[in-house]
């Protein structure tokens, strides 16, 4: 017993608790390379570990792991692959507000199997168009099921005959007659639509795709087997999809405080855009700007708590415990914290403002605390430690740069040198506040006026999948709570103790004075 005592004091003069850690360097601003954890005694193994963090009434993800509203990072593709994970998506506006609504649409009537509104084409386009549209939406697949003016299914277009020789033929010309298109009428899909439509797959073999139709023979649906694979496979997986009552996956949406031609808070739009998204099923809003701590953001706040008492806010940025208070009493349900630590931002060069995360994270969850809200640390976040550095304070992380290489990003993969890559870059960044990013940054559209860009314009290495890229981040997430013994989130935040650590720790800490071989996998 006394032994024991003896250690414990021993490792407490050391190890500290982020109260007295960070209270004692007070007087420095520190980041996730700064510090490290001290392991402590487990009987947690990694693989048992739990990642569920509840955000706000209603929205809880089972992985602690955001993708950022940027436009380089997040679209449909993205946050399906996200919710599908156990995450989350938010997706950017830097697009027209239709565009962000059938953005998030394509999120909430994707896979629970059954996808309710696919993309069609008309009997009169030309293959083409179809092309065009194929390259323009970066489409990952070519068939499509084909409707008249009315709705009603025409046929389908098969992938094999969308190719560049057919160009000038229309679709009409080339597309599989309704008669012998597999379709199933809506009210036989019954109480399990998966059930039904894996046993359809199984009783044809080659038929890849079913189509869903009501008693007027209007398209009302369509099931792809992969999809239907995917969710048998899901049965299986430790962390499910992130999904709502409905069984639809989980989706957010970013807005911005829109100011009118006289540069007042345009309540109007923002009202009936943040309806529109309701309407579709939005899971949470985030009210995303550079800087949240602002009478702009705290108004747009308060008004969309006014006018939607139960939808779930995020609001930001923030890096310092009066910003949380000030969000937090607007009615912000989650506060996005980070201030220039981001891998595409200059923030902190271009203004000379922002605080190094971790410290930027400590003080404003201590606030969090207070105000019983949820905190999330957002940018600077390069490999799976930080996350788990992160999360001692936060209660989960928003991922830009660690995403944007991902195949599931928008935008084309460019190859150079044989290399494949993706363009990142930051909403600050003057091509993207061309498109309509500025007012994030507290800047008016008007490409004219000069202004001082935050972010640059970047390229990422493909990087895989998200499953991949998830898979690895998770797996490195769990090894750390193993080491603190630490079952779930909450204990994680109990149980971390810091210590700083000086440059030559830092290089002890990556592979060093080896060389390192690239085996892949
Ligand atoms: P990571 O490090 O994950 O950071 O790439 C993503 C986060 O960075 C923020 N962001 C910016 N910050 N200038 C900035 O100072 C920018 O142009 C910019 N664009 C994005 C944002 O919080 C994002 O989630």
């Amino acid at each position: 017993m006394a032994a024991i005592k003896e250690a414990e004091s021993l490792d407490s003069r050391f190890f500290k608790p982020a109260d007295a850690f960070f209270s004692a360097y007070s007087n420095i601003g520190l980041t996730y390379d700064d510090v490290t954890l001290a392991t402590l005694y487990s009987e947690v193994l990694p693989r048992d570990t739990q990642l569920t963090a509840t955000l706000a009434e209603g929205l809880q993800l089972n992985i602690p792991v955001i993708s950022s509203d940027m436009d380089t990072v997040t679209e449909a593709r993205m946050a399906i692959a996200m919710a599908l994970n156990g995450g989350l998506g938010l997706i950017h506006y830097n697009m027209p507000e239709r565009d962000q609504l059938s953005e998030l649409s394509r999120v909430k009537n994707n896979v629970h199997g059954l996808n309710q509104d696919p993309i069609k084409v008309s009997p009169d386009q030309l293959i083409g168009d179809v092309l065009t549209l194929i390259e323009k939406k970066r489409l990952g697949f070519s068939t499509f099921p084909v409707v008249d003016s009315h709705g009603k299914l025409v046929g389908l277009l098969p992938g094999h005959v969308v190719k560049h020789r057919y160009a000038r033929r229309k679709v009409v010309e080339a597309l599989t007659p309704r008669k012998q298109v597999h379709t199933i009428n809506k009210k036989e899909l019954g109480r399990d639509p998966i059930a039904r439509a894996d046993k359809f797959f199984m009783e044809n073999p080659g038929i890849h795709k079913l189509l869903v139709v009501d008693d007027q023979d209007r398209l009302n649906g369509l099931f792809t087997m992969s999809d239907i694979e995917r969710i048998s496979q899901e049965r299986n997986a430790q962390f499910k999809p992130a999904r709502d009552s409905h069984f639809r996956l989980l989706c957010g949406a970013a807005v911005s405080a829109t100011r009118n031609a006289f540069g007042e808070l345009d309540r109007n739009r923002i009202l009936n855009h943040v309806g529109a998204l309701v309407e579709r099923g939005v899971d949470v809003v985030a009210v995303s700007t550079a800087h949240g701590h602002t009478k702009g953001v705290g108004d747009t706040v308060k008004m969309l708590r006014d006018a939607f008492a139960d939808l779930p806010i995020v609001a930001g940025n923030c890096t310092s415990g009066a910003g949380v208070e000030f969000l937090a009493d607007c009615g912000a349900d989650a506060i996005k914290v980070g201030q220039g630590p981001g891998s595409i931002c200059t923030t902190r060069i271009v203004a000379g403002v922002g605080i190094p995360q971790l410290t930027a994270l400590f003080v404003t969850s201590r606030m969090a605390q207070k105000k019983k809200v949820k905190i999330l640390a957002d940018g600077g976040i390069t490999k799976s430690g930080d996350i788990v550095k992160a999360l001692t304070m936060a209660d989960a992380v928003i991922c830009g740069g660690l995403l944007a290489g991902c195949l599931e990003s928008p935008g084309e993969t460019l190859e150079i040198s044989g290399k494949p890559y993706k363009q990142y870059r930051g909403m600050g960044s003057l091509t993207a506040m061309k498109q309509g990013s500025a007012a994030r940054y507290g800047h008016s559209n008007d490409s004219t006026r000069k202004v001082a860009p935050e972010g640059v314009e970047a390229l990422k290495e493909v990087s895989g999948s998200v499953d991949r890229v998830l898979g690895q981040l998770i797996g490195g997430i769990q090894s750390g709570m193993g080491y603190l013994g630490a079952a779930n989130l909450d204990q994680l935040r109990e149980k971390a103790r810091f210590i700083r650590v000086s440059p030559a720790g830092q290089r002890e800490a990556a592979p060093h004075d080896v060389v390192e071989l690239k085996t892949g996998g």
